[in-house]
């Protein structure tokens, strides 16, 4: 096969992340068609293990060098991609006992592992304190059970509280703090509980804010930043308390609709700057750290389903395909999406040809809400050809439901 490069046609989505090579999307220099081969089947999420690579460097370039950055593994926690991030990051924050015993088999040293969630179990908090990991607590009458458990056991807790602010970061897919909210404990509430912590046999070891995720708005997460800075200095200074460790959040989002844009770094990472020197005093001797998922993993990965069946109904021509909602719910607009808008979308095996034809893709489920991509103008779409969805490294095979309509499962590669 000749290696000619083609531009693709500029009219069906691409994403620059990837490269086109005769009519094929490619990923990590392997096109799609082969890929499909050696997967042995469709549909199959791949992640692109060469653009993580590359997204990790540009934020360790742009960030202040004084931030760390953690992978929250819900975002994705197939194990090679866990392994992978594994060696790029500098911990790994954790949501279930189920993720904190992949996070601990990667490797990563459990003190660079957090735990946050609320409702974790008496189990899951003896797993973790066992392990050394370290609790985000989400609420007094947790504290008060792993104050329990590490005394019966006797083993000192790795506790931080989580924080929910009274401020919400504005603009975000997903807010997570301000006014009541299930996730953390008030801020006004939170002095008095690191008083206690330090006070006890215990180790406190700093404080968990975050605020909201999926942002594309800079001016957001700069005021956000702004005031985690100030509301984690006021609960020390209240709690005449040092930290080892602050974890400001990350929220960094990605552009998966029309007419949304890559998040601008460089106004936020000269804000971090900022923050980090005007706190150099009482923060000079504390880890400062973010976590992200899917700002990581996200435009990495694609979903490639394959059409199976082609069908016109009064005028509109469908393309059913053999994937759908039940493997990327958060693609069909049913994960926290208000009004349904398009992931990106194209034809993998034909990126360069000319886009002509508006089609409705659908799955193969009985449910008018199993739709792929609703009126998007592609190439000729012929049986056998593999539909790709972009911006699927995240949130996809885990946050699906698998089991609906005995479907055989979606398969993964990272390459
Ligand atoms: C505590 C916590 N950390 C990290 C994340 C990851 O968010 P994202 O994938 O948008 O970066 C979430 C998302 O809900 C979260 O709740």
């Amino acid at each position: 096969m000749s290696k000619t490069k083609s531009k693709p046609v500029p009219i069906h989505a691409t994403m620059e992340q990837f490269e086109t090579i005769d009519n094929e999307l490619t990923i990590n220099g392997l096109p799609m068609t082969v890929i499909a081969n050696i997967v042995g089947q469709t549909p199959f999420y791949a992640y692109d293990k060469s653009v993580i690579n590359d997204t990790m460097a540009n934020l360790r370039q742009i960030l202040p060098t004084g931030i760390e950055l953690h992978y929250a593994i819900k975002a994705n926690p197939y194990l090679p991609v866990i392994n992978h991030m594994c060696s790029l990051v500098d911990g790994f924050d954790v949501a279930s006992k189920g993720e904190m015993l992949l996070a601990i088999q990667t490797g990563m040293p459990t003190d660079e592992i957090s735990f946050a969630g609320p409702g974790k179990t008496n189990v899951e908090l003896t797993s973790a304190i066992c392990a050394g990991v370290t609790i985000n607590v989400e609420s007094e009458s947790e504290l008060t059970r792993i104050e329990q458990i590490s005394q019966q056991l006797a083993i000192t807790a790795n506790i931080a509280l989580r924080v929910n602010p009274a401020f919400e970061l504005k603009s975000s897919g997903m807010q997570m703090t301000g006014g009541a909210k299930p996730f953390g404990i008030d801020s006004e509430l939170v002095a008095d509980l690191v008083i206690r912590i330090n006070s006890s046999s215990n180790s406190f070891i700093g404080l968990h804010i975050f605020s909201g995720s999926q942002n594309l708005k800079p001016e957001a997460l700069i005021e956000a930043h702004n005031q985690t800075f100030e509301l984690a200095s006021t609960i020390l200074e209240q709690a005449q308390s040092t930290a080892r460790s602050i974890n400001i959040g990350g929220g960094f989002g990605i552009p998966y609709f029309p007419g949304e844009q890559h998040l601008e770094l460089s106004e936020i990472s000269d804000n971090l700057s900022r923050l980090l020197k005007e706190y150099q005093s009482q923060f000079g001797q504390t880890k400062i750290m973010m976590e992200f998922g899917r700002y990581l993993v996200g435009p990495a990965g694609v979903y490639i389903c394959e059409v199976i069946d082609i069908k016109m109904s009064r005028g509109q021509k469908y393309i059913v395909t053999n994937g759908g909602l039940h493997h990327h719910l958060s693609n069909s607009g049913n994960f926290g999406q208000i009004i349904r808008k398009n992931y990106p979308v194209a034809v993998a095996n034909k990126m360069s040809q000319t886009s002509d034809e508006n089609v409705i893709i659908v799955g193969p489920l009985c449910t008018p809400l199993d739709i792929v991509a609703n009126k998007v103008t592609l190439p000729s779409l012929e049986v056998g050809d593999l539909v790709v969805v972009y911006q699927s490294g995240a949130y996809g095979a885990c946050a699906s439901p698998q089991q609906f309509l005995g479907h055989p499962s979606v398969a993964e590669i990272l390459l």
